[in-house]
């Protein structure tokens, strides 16, 4: 491989230049395997993230990054594979239910999670709070309950799936170079393709929960990993969903495991229940059964009994009682009249603090912590009625919750227009 200098390469983007694959393929390489520093990718991260990238340097970014560790491959399962990727919410415990549930049609799930960090909750840490449950499972553990009745698997992605992107991923972080179209784009994608899925559903989230604030840059984002799976062979379509307000009931993981179990057995908030089954419709059409009776799965216990039987290939106790909190708050409303806003970024924050997410990848989260929701954006409330119930094992969180969610809350005399939960879809631009 031909060497470069890493200031050149900083230098060209910074200017507003474009990488050549040579350069690209060069700083990838050297950062995966530490010639290249953090600060030296910290400051070209910085730079794409104020100039931006070519579509082309993102494909050919993204399969740096591929290339920086192994290929995932299924093709021995024998049934098609279907996987779902959320940019991260509020509340969202979308994947809990939605895996079980598309595999009880047969169709093979394997759904490679991440912890949380910051104010979005993490897959694992939420199943982390079923006693027994393990989130790390060698690749032959992973294609063996694929492989197996049961078909759907969530778990940590090893560490040897796009280690570039893990890296880059942890300097993103902690340089403010997240939320960044490109970068987020190729993080997510390159994941994805090299865990060797058949077909992806990607669940884009939109407000001020999320990574993208508007629609416009939501669509620009879902654009650009939709083309990436595209011109990898990877079938890909992008729902835009709403992040203004939290999804379902519940924040924190073992309170949004017990929400989880509610769809599973035919209940759940109305919003849980809609994107997961507009999400296992999109999967099951793109793995060949465009006809399955989605509804009907989550009502007639298949898909609880995939639920049950994931859990305990994986060491878990789907009867065991979920861990809670020692202390619980009442968050009441303030007057009477319609909320309108219960704003997901501020409950995000406040169900961080009160110790149900990390501020640093070492910190141990809180089970039983987070919030529990009273009233959605519409609901008409009366002064003093409960809105939210804070969960948590410290005291000295609450006041720290409190004040995050200050402002979050509004109740005024007339109710905002609704929307429903799917905002629109993107699928692959063949032109
Ligand atoms: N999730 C990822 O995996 N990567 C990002 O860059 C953002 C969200």
């Amino acid at each position: 491989m031909t060497a470069f200098d890493a200031v050149d390469v900083i230098r060209t983007k910074r200017d507003g230049g474009t990488l050549s694959r040579e350069q690209i393929d060069w700083v990838i390489d050297a950062y995966t395997r530490g010639s290249v520093g953090d600060e030296q990718m910290a400051a070209l991260a910085m730079a794409v993230f104020l100039r931006g990238m070519t579509r082309t340097e993102i494909v050919q970014w993204t399969d740096a990054m591929i290339r920086s560790g192994e290929r995932m491959d299924f093709g021995s399962i024998g049934r098609p594979t279907a996987d779902k990727h959320s940019t991260g919410g509020v509340g969202d415990k979308i994947t809990l239910p939605l895996a079980p549930l598309v595999a009880s049609f047969g169709v093979a799930v394997p759904q490679l999670s991440g912890r949380g960090l910051g104010h979005t909750g993490g897959t694992l840490d939420k199943l982390e709070s079923i006693p027994g449950w393990r989130a790390d499972l060698t690749n032959e553990e992973i294609l063996s309950q694929l492989g197996s009745g049961c078909g759907a698997v969530i778990c940590a992605a090893g560490a040897g799936l796009a280690p570039a992107d893990k890296k880059l991923y942890a300097l993103r972080d902690i340089t403010s170079t997240v939320d960044c179209i490109p970068l987020i784009a190729s993080s997510i994608m390159s994941k994805k393709i090299a865990e060797g899925t058949g077909s992806l559903v990607l669940d884009v989230k939109v407000g001020s929960g999320a990574f993208m604030k508007d629609v416009d840059s939501a669509r620009e984002l879902a654009r650009a990993m939709v083309d990436l799976g595209a011109d990898a062979g990877v079938e890909t379509v992008a729902l835009l969903t709403d992040m203004s307000t939290p999804l379902g009931l519940t924040v924190g993981n073992a309170l949004e495991v017990a929400e989880s179990v509610e769809v599973l057995a035919g209940g759940g908030p109305a919003d849980v229940v809609e994107l997961t089954v507009a999400l296992a419709r999109k999967m099951l059409e793109m793995a060949g059964r465009p006809d399955a009776d989605v509804e009907e799965a989550l009502k007639d216990g298949r898909a609880m009994d995939v639920w049950r039987e994931m859990i305990r290939q994986q060491g878990g106790d789907p009867d065991a009682p979920l861990p809670t909190s020692a202390l619980t708050h009442t968050v009441v409303a303030e007057g009477d009249g319609v909320l309108r806003t219960l704003d997901a970024l501020a409950v995000g924050v406040a169900s961080w603090r009160l110790g149900a997410g990390r501020a640093v990848k070492s910190d141990p989260v809180q089970a039983g912590a987070g919030i529990e929701i009273h009233a959605k954006p519409g609901d008409a409330v009366r002064r003093g009625q409960p809105l939210l119930t804070l969960h948590t094992d410290d005291e000295w969180r609450i006041p720290r919750a409190l004040e995050a969610l200050a402002g979050g809350i509004e109740i005024g005399a007339e109710a905002v227009a609704a929307r429903g939960v799917v905002l629109d879809e993107v699928v692959a631009d063949r032109g």
